[in-house]
């Protein structure tokens, strides 16, 4: 496996250090070789040569068989130029369509809610990757003056909607669920979420075994901290499935413990934490490497890698049952220490973790 890693800017540096330090453990563990290449395309990169990525980038990237992202986002970068180039631009030119965001709980001591634990908290988010508000279309007149007008389009597409909710379906289908949701503000977006309306009602009838249910974001967010283990699948724009997933963030228990897939099935796709950069606590060795360790078990597990993926999952699991973790989830480690030890798990017991389920 040829693995791109991007670690980017603030607490994407040490978490990152942490997602690979896992990944040459499982390689040694398994025997499977990881090729890492590091490319150092991040804020301090773009300072310094004015160059958010190569003119050949997302063709480079594209030779890999999976990118990994550490956190882009820094507040030198004002306008935010490299992250919307390195990443929004990815997630756009090589049509990362599906934006696959877990949301499950691992420990009843890290619920954020009285009275729900593991069983109520484990689900999964598909959030559209490529179109909704953040195709940048749109402009600013007269700017900067008390008649300045902004314009920023949504833009949905048959085929956008088609495809991310017929793949939140056949996930469902695959997995043996058989509750999805689809959250739009269409009482209010009458153009283009009757769209994703109508998509869906025709999709549903396909899927028999499975209970196709609709609600409106805002209730969704309300219902998301009220009962959240009503929801097995939700599908969403990319908008309203970024905001719900920091609130799936800390349904884990903390945002530091959410992973993501951006993937285009069969093809190159992405894998990164759910988390930003957080520049306060960059560098001092204090985030949660979690969510990145997650990312990278859900990297493997796409790329095949299965028994990896699951010694990960695993070994995280054990970490966080016994509090071996840093501060923001109940813990006393710091980041590094942190990582070593969900390495020490699977280092020491790869047969027991293959033995679960
Ligand atoms: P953020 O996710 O970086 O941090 C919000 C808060 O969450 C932090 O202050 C911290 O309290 C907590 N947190 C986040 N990750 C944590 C971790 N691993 N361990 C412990 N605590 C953690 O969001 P923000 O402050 O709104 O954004 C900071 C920068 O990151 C911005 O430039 C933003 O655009 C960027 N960003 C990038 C990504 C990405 O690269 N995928 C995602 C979100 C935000
Ligand atoms: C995320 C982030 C990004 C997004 C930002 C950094 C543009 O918040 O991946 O959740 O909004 O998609
Ligand atoms: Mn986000």
């Amino acid at each position: 496996m040829k693995i791109a890693v991007i670690a980017g800017d603030g607490i994407g540096k040490d978490v990152t250090a942490e997602a690979v330090k896992i990944l040459n453990t499982v390689s040694s563990v398994f025997g499977r070789p990881i090729a890492l290449e590091h490319l150092p395309w991040s804020a301090d990169h773009f300072l310094k040569t004015g160059e958010t990525l190569p003119a050949n980038g997302y063709d480079l990237l594209r030779s890999f068989d999976a990118v990994f992202v550490g956190a882009l986002g820094d507040p030198r970068v004002t306008d935010n130029r490299h992250a919307r180039d390195i990443l929004l631009g990815t997630r756009f030119e090589l049509d990362l369509y599906v934006n696959y965001r877990p949301v499950k709980l691992l420990d009843d001591r890290l619920s954020p809610l009285k009275d729900r634990g593991r069983k109520d908290i484990n689900f999964v988010v598909f959030r559209e990757n490529t179109e909704g508000v953040y195709v940048s279309i749109g402009g600013r007149f007269k700017a900067g003056t008390e008649d300045e007008v902004a314009i920023q389009e949504e833009i949905n597409t048959y085929k956008g909607v088609h495809r991310i909710i017929k793949h939140a379906f056949d996930f469902a289908a695959a997995n043996g669920l058989t509750k999805v949701c689809m959250a739009d503000k269409s009482n209010a977006m009458q153009q283009g979420h009757a769209l994703w309306q109508r998509v869906f009602k025709a999709l549903a009838p396909q899927y028999p075994g499975i209970t196709a249910t609709h609600q409106y974001i805002d209730a969704l967010a309300m219902f998301l901290v009220k009962d959240p283990g009503q929801y097995q699948v939700i599908v969403t724009n990319n908008l309203f499935g970024d905001i719900v997933t920091d609130i799936g963030g800390a349904l884990q228990g903390g945002l530091g413990m959410a992973a993501s897939g951006n993937i285009h099935p069969g093809k190159t796709s992405l894998f990164e934490p759910v988390h930003g950069s957080a520049p306060p606590l960059a560098g001092k060795n204090v985030a949660n490497p979690i969510g990145a360790i997650l990312s990278t078990a859900l990297m493997l597990d796409t790329l095949g890698a299965r028994e990896e993926a699951k010694a990960i999952e695993a070994a995280v699991e054990a970490a966080v049952a016994q509090g071996h973790t840093t501060t923001d989830v109940g813990g006393s480690l710091g980041t590094k220490e942190a990582g070593d030890a969900v390495a020490n798990f699977i280092k020491k017991e790869p047969a027991t973790f293959l033995r679960k389920p």
